[in-house]
């Protein structure tokens, strides 16, 4: 029973990144507070991060032997990737999509998501809590 956690381009930069965008905290600290959620229900969490599309679309394709739930923050991905779409499609669990800033107040290339197209949920502007909010929403949906 695990919930893989996939970040995708610059997101390894968190807590140093435009932190008045994406706050001061890092993706350890993501999987922290993540590991502690899940683990009241009963979950485990992996968490990867990675720059290439191809390495996020391979980690998503082991999810479908390896995880019963996908959180993904695919980055500028979003609101480019085919690809990523494509294997989320390929995947039968619950996706919940998260964004650490509120995408629909920034630029217009910005608002539209490909992976919103499969996600079960869509968590943006809520900082990292999101991911938090995101694994709780996983355990439920599948509880
Ligand atoms: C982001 C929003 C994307 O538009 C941006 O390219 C990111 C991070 C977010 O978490 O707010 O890299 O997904």
């Amino acid at each position: 029973k695990t919930i893989h956690i996939l970040n995708g381009p610059n997101l390894n930069l968190l807590g140093q990144r435009e932190p008045e965008i994406y706050g001061r905290e890092t993706l350890a600290d993501v999987e922290t507070a993540c590991a502690r959620v899940a683990g009241e229900k009963g979950f485990s969490v992996t968490l990867r991060q990675s720059n290439h599309e191809g390495q996020i679309v391979d980690w998503i394709h082991e999810a479908r032997q390896e995880a019963s739930g996908i959180v993904i923050n695919p980055a500028a991905y979003t609101h480019t990737s085919v690809a990523i779409l494509d294997a989320l499609n390929a995947f039968e669990g619950p996706v919940i999509e998260v964004h650490i800033s509120n995408v629909h107040k920034r630029e217009v290339f910005r608002h539209r998501s490909y992976v919103s197209l499969r996600a079960d949920g869509v968590i943006a502007g809520c900082g990292i809590e999101g991911y938090e909010l995101a694994v709780r929403r996983i355990c439920s949906l599948l509880a």
